[in-house]
């Protein structure tokens, strides 16, 4: 006995990449293997951190409440006020924000909050960009939903756009997935598109889940967010609900410390679900984040080591692969003609893992992967370590493809 529902679920992309990986032996011994595969931030957590980590033990002892505490939730509403100059009364703490434990479940259960039964009678969609984060899939796949792929493509400029969905889709619509700055492509939705998103969010009534945890690793200029949008749309919050965590922002993927913010109404429902069944932050780490949330200088300092990278992979990469800068993000998206073959390659003779692209999209209408011909490189080590990766990278790919 399963919940069938498990069996619309495809392999994830890391164990399809294991399974790729293994029918290649590197040349290079282990201690040169370089994982370019994996989002997770290699820098060094920041010293306050620990400090606040360390005080209060006692709260060790404490179950934490599913909403978390006021003063977590007043951090979080001044942060979100401060980084997108928003009206000081827009972000109530105790109405739009709840903690969540990284980005990542609250994601997944998002769609346990927002999919119904049915929509206008019929199979409710969930609007989802291609490609895409795979915890989007999944959790239209497991709670009922038709999943519902709309291009992300250098077509769209590698963001989706949600009003070319055909108008059955629109009316069928329960949420619609919004990445920005995008995981793969690291495109920034514009505070047109997103106001453009939200609006037609509100016209066919679904929600805007805008999923934002790249949101502080930027270039040049800070990205929009969809609570701007609202702002600029005169305030209201309806319909939209922005993750976003520490995990990218302070290096801190180990923490499990997001929020969710936005829609009075929908916090307070996914407060009630999340009290069944949510994962919680500890009080401490509830803590920590309230330190984290409110410092700035090392989100500065992390940024800066982002952009050396990227100068070097300029430097390195530049003109070849379809090499461009990304708007945010710490991913390179390469265009290698057959993402698959240019991954097995550089774990054979480079000992670099990257990702296939095609593992993070579907096939479109006509049957083409728009992920296929690319790779997907995680900036994550310092910065020696990853010039290293990609000069290999440059090597290998420039002679066996
Ligand atoms: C697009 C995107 N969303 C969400 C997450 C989840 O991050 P976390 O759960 O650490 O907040 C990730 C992590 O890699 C991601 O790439």
């Amino acid at each position: 006995m399963h919940n069938t529902r498990l069996d619309g679920l495809t392999e994830y992309p890391f164990q399809r990449l294991n399974a790729l990986l293994a029918t290649a032996t590197p040349e290079l011994p282990v201690g040169q293997h370089i994982a370019m595969s994996i989002g997770e931030p290699q820098h060094t957590p920041p010293a306050l951190l620990h400090t606040a980590l360390a005080q209060n033990p006692l709260d060790w002892g404490k179950y934490p409440p599913t909403p978390g505490t006021p003063e977590f939730r007043g951090a979080v509403a001044s942060w979100i006020t401060r980084r997108y100059h928003l009206p000081t009364t827009m972000i109530d703490g105790d109405k739009h924000v709840l903690p969540v434990a990284g980005s990542r479940e609250a994601l997944f259960m998002a769609a346990q909050l927002c999919v119904p039964p049915q929509k206008n009678g019929k199979t409710p969609t969930v609007l989802v960009p291609n490609p895409f984060y795979q915890v989007y899939f999944g959790a239209a796949v497991m709670n009922g939903a038709e999943p519902v792929f709309v291009p992300a493509t250098k077509d769209t400029g590698f963001q989706p756009d949600y009003a070319s969905a055909s108008s059955d889709s629109l009316d069928r619509a329960a949420m619609a997935y919004l990445c920005t700055p995008a995981n793969p492509q690291g495109t920034v939705a514009t505070l047109e598109k997103l106001k453009a998103a939200i609006q037609l969010a509100r016209k066919h009534d679904f929600v805007l889940i805008s999923d934002e945890c790249y949101s502080e690793i930027y270039d040049d200029k800070p990205p929009a967010g969809a609570l701007e949008a609202c702002a600029a749309l005169g305030g209201d919050l309806r319909n939209v609900l922005v993750f976003n965590s520490l995990s990218k922002r302070s290096s801190v993927p180990g923490l499990r410390s997001g929020f969710v913010c936005g829609d009075a109404d929908l916090i307070a429902k996914f407060n009630k679900l999340r009290a069944h069944g949510g994962a919680v932050q500890p009080v401490p780490v509830l803590n920590a984040s309230i330190a984290l949330w409110n410092d700035e200088s090392h989100v500065s300092e992390n940024r800066s080591l982002y952009r050396a990278k990227f100068d070097d992979a300029a430097q390195i990469l530049g003109g070849r692969f379809g090499f461009y800068r990304p708007d945010g993000g710490f991913f390179l998206w390469l265009d290698v003609g057959d993402g698959e073959k240019a991954a097995h390659a550089l774990w054979a003779k480079g000992g670099i893992k990257v990702l296939p692209g095609g593992y993070l999209a579907r096939p479109d209408s006509a049957g083409r992967n728009p992920g296929q011909p690319y790779i997907r490189v995680a900036l994550v080590h310092d910065r020696p370590r990853t010039a290293e990766a990609l000069q290999r990278m440059r090597r290998i790919l420039e002679t066996s493809l």
